[in-house]
């Protein structure tokens, strides 16, 4: 049996649920993330025009993980505002719309299509490494809290941030003040860590095409700076009743229960999907069961925050 979960105010059922980014661009991976047992099912970002993203090869998977620059190909906005309407007719799930742009008008146009849609959930991305003469958002409080204060009150729909790793406890302090100040109702932590190069040496050349072969950086390379970013987080929002969405390497039942242990509510998948399949939501679910059992647990959300200190 899986537990059920609130996440701002809805209903989920189990820890587990797809990022985006992974297979969840078109209409048929959607359908197929329908019939998963991903707790919510998370759209690709979207842009206000379809694009087709960069040069392929632009993604390309190691044995610790992957790097991408996939560059926002999308199918528009408006595509994604029906795609949500057709998935409420075959699933119980809730949707979340996740929101890119080029500058805040940008944003404000698609929050308030999805306002009015059907999603349950909007997650703003703050964060895509990979857009040249763009940079991520999100390691720049001001422009943030800029972007924010236009976003905020556009609709009743529950707002969230899909964050950058920080490497400086600083930054992530200034965020926090953001985060409180426009009562942001969730934060998922981490987005691929950008700036990042896989070389083959054989080759002598970089594993994907675009921009000279620098990517975001996905999979279990980024597990422990995510499990740091995510503690860093609760630290920081334990009382602010902001909800936490652990992503970055998670792999397996144990993985799950670390990000618990951090203070992640529940977490999401990326480079395990894409490399698996909809099927790893089933089999991750089926070893935190076990885990669970182990260790004597009724469930996960008990172990939330709960890490120990060494003695
Ligand atoms: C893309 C990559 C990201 O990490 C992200 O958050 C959004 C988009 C991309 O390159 O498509």
């Amino acid at each position: 049996m899986k537990e059920k979960i609130k996440i701002a105010g809805l209903e989920v059922k189990g820890l587990v649920m797809n990022a985006s980014g992974a297979k969840d661009t078109t209409w048929e991976e959607l359908e197929a993330l329908a019939k998963s047992e991903t707790g919510m099912i998370v759209m690709k970002s979207c842009t206000p025009l379809p694009r087709k993203g960069n040069p392929e090869p632009r993604l390309a998977e190691t044995k610790m993980g992957m790097i991408q620059s996939m560059g926002w190909p999308n199918l528009g906005f408006e595509k994604y505002v029906e795609f949500a309407k057709r998935l409420k007719g075959i699933c119980d799930k809730p949707i979340v719309a996740s929101v890119a742009g080029f500058c805040d008008e940008d944003y404000v146009k698609i929050v308030e299509a999805f306002s009015k849609s059907e999603v349950d959930l909007i997650e703003i991305s703050v964060s895509c490494p990979n857009i040249e003469g763009h940079p991520q958002l999100g390691y720049d409080p001001e422009k943030c809290d800029e972007l924010l204060g236009k976003l905020v009150g556009i609709g009743e729909k529950p707002l969230g941030l899909k964050l950058p790793a920080y490497l400086d406890r600083a930054q992530q302090e200034k965020m926090a003040e953001v985060i409180k100040k426009h009562k942001i109702a969730f934060v998922t932590a981490i987005n691929s860590l950008g700036n990042c190069l896989i070389i083959d040496p054989e080759k002598e050349t970089p594993i994907i095409k675009p921009r000279g072969g620098m990517g975001g950086l996905c999979g279990s390379y980024l597990k422990p700076v995510a499990l740091g970013n995510v503690r860093g987080w609760w630290e920081l929002l334990k009382d602010e009743g902001v909800a936490i969405l652990g992503v970055g390497g998670v792999e397996n039942g144990n993985d799950v229960v670390e990000f618990l242990l951090a203070g992640a509510d529940a977490v999401q998948v990326a480079t395990t999907l894409e490399k698996e399949g909809v099927g790893c939501f089933e089999r991750i679910n089926g070893e935190v069961e076990k885990v669970l059992e182990r260790k004597g647990k009724k469930s996960g959300t008990e172990m939330k925050g709960k890490l120990k200190e060494l003695s």
